[in-house]
């Protein structure tokens, strides 16, 4: 008699509950741990942006905006020439300069101009064999002519502006004006 009144009253309290859940109705969304990681405050480049003039969320920079860490070099107007009698390399020819010249030669210009400059690259050919950089003409040459080459590339040489930054390319060209002495 005891057991069934007890079920009885499971029975009652369970209906009670399940009603009560469904009588339940969701005023608010579930609790975000960390909502920043996906609800952005920043527009995606791709998407608009009301507020813009164009309805683009990626702005066009106002005229003569410079990157931060870039130094503009017009490679219409400054000729090699000028270059040569213009530029000085600002860095000194220490261990660690001639360490980094040498990684960055080793990662952009060897392929072409080999391991010890002589134009010996791993793809030459079927690509042209360029000029030696121990030649007499850039011995010759003042560090803003080679610099000016890297910069603005030469002919089949293609320029490097993006992928080595200002200071690398003076490293390479002390690392590069290692060459001439051990020849
Ligand atoms: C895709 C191959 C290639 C790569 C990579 C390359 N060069 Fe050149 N480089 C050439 C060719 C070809 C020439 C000759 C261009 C010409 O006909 O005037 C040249 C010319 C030069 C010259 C002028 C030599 C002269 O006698 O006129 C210098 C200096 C030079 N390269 C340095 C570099 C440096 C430093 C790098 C790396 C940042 C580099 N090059 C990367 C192919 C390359």
């Amino acid at each position: 008699m005891k057991r069934k009144l007890f079920c009885w009253a499971c029975t009652l309290l369970s209906l009670m509950f399940a009603f009560t859940l469904v009588g339940c109705e969701k005023k608010t969304p579930d609790w975000e741990m960390t909502p920043d990681m996906y609800e952005s405050t920043s527009f995606k480049a791709q998407k608009e942006d009301p507020n813009s003039p164009d309805g683009a969320a990626a702005r066009i920079p106002p005229e003569n905006t410079i990157p931060r860490g870039y130094t503009p070099f017009d490679c219409t107007e400054t000729d090699n020439e000028k270059a040569g009698k213009t530029l000085k390399n600002p860095l000194e020819r220490t261990k660690q300069v001639l360490e980094r010249g040498q990684k960055i030669y080793s990662t952009y210009c060897l392929v072409c101009h080999g391991v010890k400059g002589t134009g010996e690259g791993s793809v030459v050919p079927p690509f042209p064999r360029p000029p030696s950089l121990i030649s007499e003409k850039v011995r010759d040459w003042k560090d803003g002519n080679i610099f000016h080459v890297i910069t603005c590339g030469q002919n089949l040489m293609p320029k490097y502006n993006v992928q080595v930054g200002v200071m690398d390319r003076w490293a390479i060209i002390h690392y590069i004006r290692g060459f001439k002495n051990e020849n």
